[in-house]
């Protein structure tokens, strides 16, 4: 996810937003660039990759004296990761770095072009700097302009806008995407997370969703949502840096389930209307297909694995899923009708990347439901739909699971209105629910406290089983792979129905049983199944909105009437579940022993 820094001083500027820039490096990107002012010069820099990238392009250069200097890292989002992509976006005589997506960019863009405004990038962002100054021309000051440029763009953001018409201000303003500002004396700094202010300064103000306002040396002028000025609330930095690159979390892991409510936000962001989705795909890719072939490794199975659920149930389509590795080698047969769809959180899996191969050799049609832009997977699918997690650090896949099930989601209600094989009202509801899953895998730091309670409970024990029907089987997978990746318990996903085909001859005491027991689909079913199981004594845990007399341990999740929240509810629980049994057992959560996060051999 992007980066953003600013400062406001007379140091030299340079290094300040070089190294706050480094300080953000963790959150991933592909770009970086920066913007300076000093009196009437103004000057701008980017380079793809790499930071160093950036420092070498501007070796000779030095900036002191009294100015305002803003940075930026990008993580692509809307446009290739390319020069012109980077930020900052300029206009005649301003430039806007920005962290988020402007969902409603296009309706913006057509309107300044239709005014004679010529674009550079393919992003969102740069429609914020053109209309900034198209409002400048008529505004009484140039913060005037900034503000009605604010009061028209939807979506998330946080974003810092420099221009020779008030050269010595940063306009900056905030929704849905973190921003910070710290002061040192008269000095200013601004950025997207704590990380590069330790040090710097020692106080700082956590904006509020939909304040903006301006700074200027000596002085910060901030706005709510409701255009009241407010007193600016200082509070203390914290000193330590490790825990402000974890955003005060103890592991990557664990801030990563608490940001899938605001990833999938972003996710879905744009993408969405009352009664269609844009996924920005070229749809002459499902004509003429009869059959949708998903492959990927890991955790991107799992997905793939849910998502053949909801492609064969709304699309009418036949969905096969398969493992990476075992495509590869098995001379598959491939059909000239099918779509081929790669799912991977890196982009650079071997074996998830082979397989694509494969299939592009013999004329698929390719699509590629992907985290990392510029990856070789993206660059080698014909299609892509970006997952838009942000970098994920923790190894055990969590928020990119949480995404790729929403793209997958999103796809399948796609194929299904183009296929005519939802109707109106259906699609509708879908949609609906869709939009209100940042809600429900957003939770209590309660939630978290009672599983770790409970925790206690399951680290010894000789196995466990995660079992469930229909879309909870691969649930039940990914849960069980979660907690045997950082763990080390022994762990195993079943479709409920399987147990008494074998693995049921495992059931004692010791044996833990985690039931995924939804409310939506096959209830009674899956009930009876858990039943057999408690009759040989085995430990029942179970995750339900509703209570179920035989659990020896119960997790109740909300009541929803859509069986994607109890999945995304149920989700959340197994990924915390998984965590808080690692941190009682001491093991090393982020970086468990044997794995790694993107496997490029075989
Ligand atoms: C590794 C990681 C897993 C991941 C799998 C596939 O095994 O440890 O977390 O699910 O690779 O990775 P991909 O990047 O292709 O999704």
């Amino acid at each position: 996810m992007c980066g953003i820094v600013g400062y406001i001083g007379k140091k030299e500027k340079k290094n300040i937003i070089l190294n706050g820039l480094k300080e953000l490096e963790y959150r991933g990107y592909d770009s970086a660039g920066m913007a300076i002012i000093i009196g009437n010069e103004m000057s701008y820099y980017k380079a793809v990759g790499k930071l160093e990238n950036l420092a070498n392009k501007m070796k000779e250069c030095q900036y002191h004296g009294d100015g305002v200097a803003i940075g930026h890292t990008r993580w692509a989002t809307h446009g290739k990761p390319t020069e012109i992509n980077a930020h900052p976006h300029l206009g005649e005589y301003s430039f806007v770095i920005h962290n988020g997506i402007i969902e409603n960019y296009k309706e913006l863009k057509d309107e300044l072009e239709a005014s004679g405004v010529k674009f550079l990038s393919q992003t969102d962002t740069e429609v914020i700097v053109h209309l900034f100054e198209e409002y400048n021309k008529n505004a009484k000051t140039p913060f005037e302009a900034y503000k009605k440029t604010i009061s028209r763009l939807k979506g998330a953001y946080a974003t810092l806008l420099v221009t020779k018409a008030a050269p010595d201000e940063i306009f900056f303003a905030k929704n849905a995407a973190p921003l910070i500002i710290a002061r040192d004396g008269d000095e200013i700094y601004l950025s997207s997370s704590d990380s590069p202010l330790i040090g710097l300064a020692k106080e700082a103000i956590y904006l509020e969703d939909g304040s903006y306002g301006v700074a200027k040396l000596g002085n910060l002028t901030i706005f709510d949502e409701n255009n009241q000025e407010i007193k600016p609330n200082f509070t203390e930095l914290p000193k330590d840096k490790g825990y402000a690159l974890k955003d005060g979390y103890r592991f990557f892991m664990e801030k990563e389930i608490y940001e899938q409510s605001q990833v999938i936000a972003e996710c879905l962001m744009g993408r969405l209307s009352d009664d269609d989705l844009n996924l920005d795909i070229d749809i002459s890719l499902f004509n003429d297909i009869d059959e949708v072939v998903l492959c990927a490794c890991g955790t991107s199975y799992h997905a793939a694995l849910a998502a053949s659920y909801l492609l064969e149930r709304l699309a009418k389509i036949r969905a096969n899923v398969v493992v990476a590795s075992e495509f590869r080698y098995k001379e598959p047969f491939l059909n000239p009708n099918s779509l081929f769809i790669v799912i991977s959180q890196s982009g650079e899996t071997a074996d998830t990347l082979e397989a694509l191969k494969i299939a592009k050799n013999a004329n698929l049609k390719t699509l590629a439901i992907c985290n990392v832009d510029n990856s070789s997977i993206v660059r080698m699918a014909k299609e892509v739909l970006l997952t838009r997690a942000g970098i994920e650090k923790g190894v055990a896949s969590t928020k990119a699971f949480a995404t790729q099930m929403i793209c997958l989601w999103m796809l399948s209600l796609k194929l299904a209105k183009i296929r005519h094989t939802i109707d109106d009202k259906t699609l509708e509801n879908e949609i609906k629910t869709l939009r209100n899953i940042p809600s429900v895998v957003n939770f209590d730091k309660s939630l978290q406290e009672k599983i770790y309670r409970k925790a206690k409970h399951y680290v010894h024990g000789h196995g466990f089983f995660f079992i469930g029907r229909d879309i909870f089987y691969p649930l039940a997978l990914e849960g069980a792979l979660k907690l045997k990746e950082i763990s080390y318990l022994h762990a195993e996903g079943y479709p409920a129905g399987e147990m008494k085909h074998g693995p049921i001859a495992l059931a004692d005491e010791g044996l833990y049983t985690i039931a995924l027991l939804p409310q939506t689909i096959l209830y009674d079913k899956t009930k009876s199944n858990v039943e057999e199981l408690a009759a040989r004594d085995a430990f029942i845990t179970t995750i339900s909105p509703l209570e179920f007399e035989l659990s020896d341990d119960f997790i109740k999740i909300n009541s929803h009437s859509h069986p994607m929240s109890e999945f995304f509810e149920i989700m959340v629980v197994l990924q915390l579940f998984a965590l808080e049994i690692s941190i009682r057992l001491g093991n090393d959560v982020d970086m468990p022993r044997n794995l790694a996060k993107s496997v490029t051999v075989e």
